[in-house]
């Protein structure tokens, strides 16, 4: 089965999470794709108790790179497990450039996420001028051995890559089918190479990037991936719901 995970981003207070899975839960079909629902922290608790009973999984945007202690602010992974997390997006292109988070810092992140048994999505993808400068390949291929540094091969089974494109997301502008498989195809060599043929082909690889009802179909479609990653189009429980029964 395909996978399909929301990223709510910073939306939503208790009270929306609370409406949104009433509404969610009533139309979408569960069956359709392995569903993850990354929700603010502070809407966990609320989808904790929403999808208990159902097929979908609970997911955050994030966790701290320590461990614990003197760090205001922060929720490390053993609190993100406590509150029913399963699986935990790493790397995205946000916190890297508005958070400034670098490669090391992903690194430490994936490693404690793993250590506490968590799944890690993790986000890599180019600029636009690195697209536009041909880099496309070599940023993947750096961001890749630079995050999954000193992981075992049989921790990759706990990892799922997101291809998204940062000047894909919330442009309206979705990569094409063929930048898509050329980028998938590129990871699974990285994989191949680095890990092993078995990593290369069985990694989940997604891709995300202003995903929306009318292009699901055909970015599902793709060779070689194992679903999406969805943010904005997310955020309407009825159109998300739809967006699933249409994938
Ligand atoms: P959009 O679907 O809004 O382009 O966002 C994609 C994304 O950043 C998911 O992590």
């Amino acid at each position: 089965m395909k996978q399909i995970i929301a990223n709510f981003k910073m939306n939503g207070t208790v009270e929306d999470t609370k409406e949104y899975m009433i509404e969610f839960l009533s139309k979408v079909d569960q069956n359709k794709a392995e569903i993850t629902l990354c929700l603010p922290y502070t809407s966990l608790a609320v989808g904790r108790y929403f999808l208990s009973d159902s097929n979908i999984k609970l997911g955050a945007q994030n966790l701290s790179d320590e461990e614990e202690g003197k760090f205001t602010g922060e929720i490390n992974g053993k609190m993100l497990v406590s509150a029913g997390v399963q699986s935990v997006i790493v790397g995205h292109s946000e916190r890297r450039t508005k958070f400034k988070e670098n490669s090391k810092i992903i690194n430490k992140k994936i490693k404690i996420a793993l250590k506490n048994r968590l799944n890690v999505i993790l986000c890599v993808g180019e600029s636009l001028t690195e697209k536009n400068t041909l880099k496309t390949l070599e940023t993947i291929k750096n961001q890749l051995e630079e995050a999954l540094k000193g992981l075992y091969e049989n921790e990759l089974e706990r990892v799922t890559i997101a291809y998204e494109p940062i000047w894909a997301i919330g442009s309206g502008k979705s990569a094409t089918i063929k930048e898509i498989e050329y980028a998938v195809k590129a990871i699974r060599k990285v994989l191949s190479d680095d890990f092993s043929p078995k990593a290369g082909k069985e990694t989940q690889v997604l891709y995300g990037g202003s995903i929306t009802n009318k292009n699901v179909q055909n970015i599902m479609r793709a060779k070689e991936i194992n679903g999406i990653l969805v943010g904005g189009a997310c955020l309407d429980a009825g159109g998300f719901a739809s967006l699933i029964n249409l994938s």
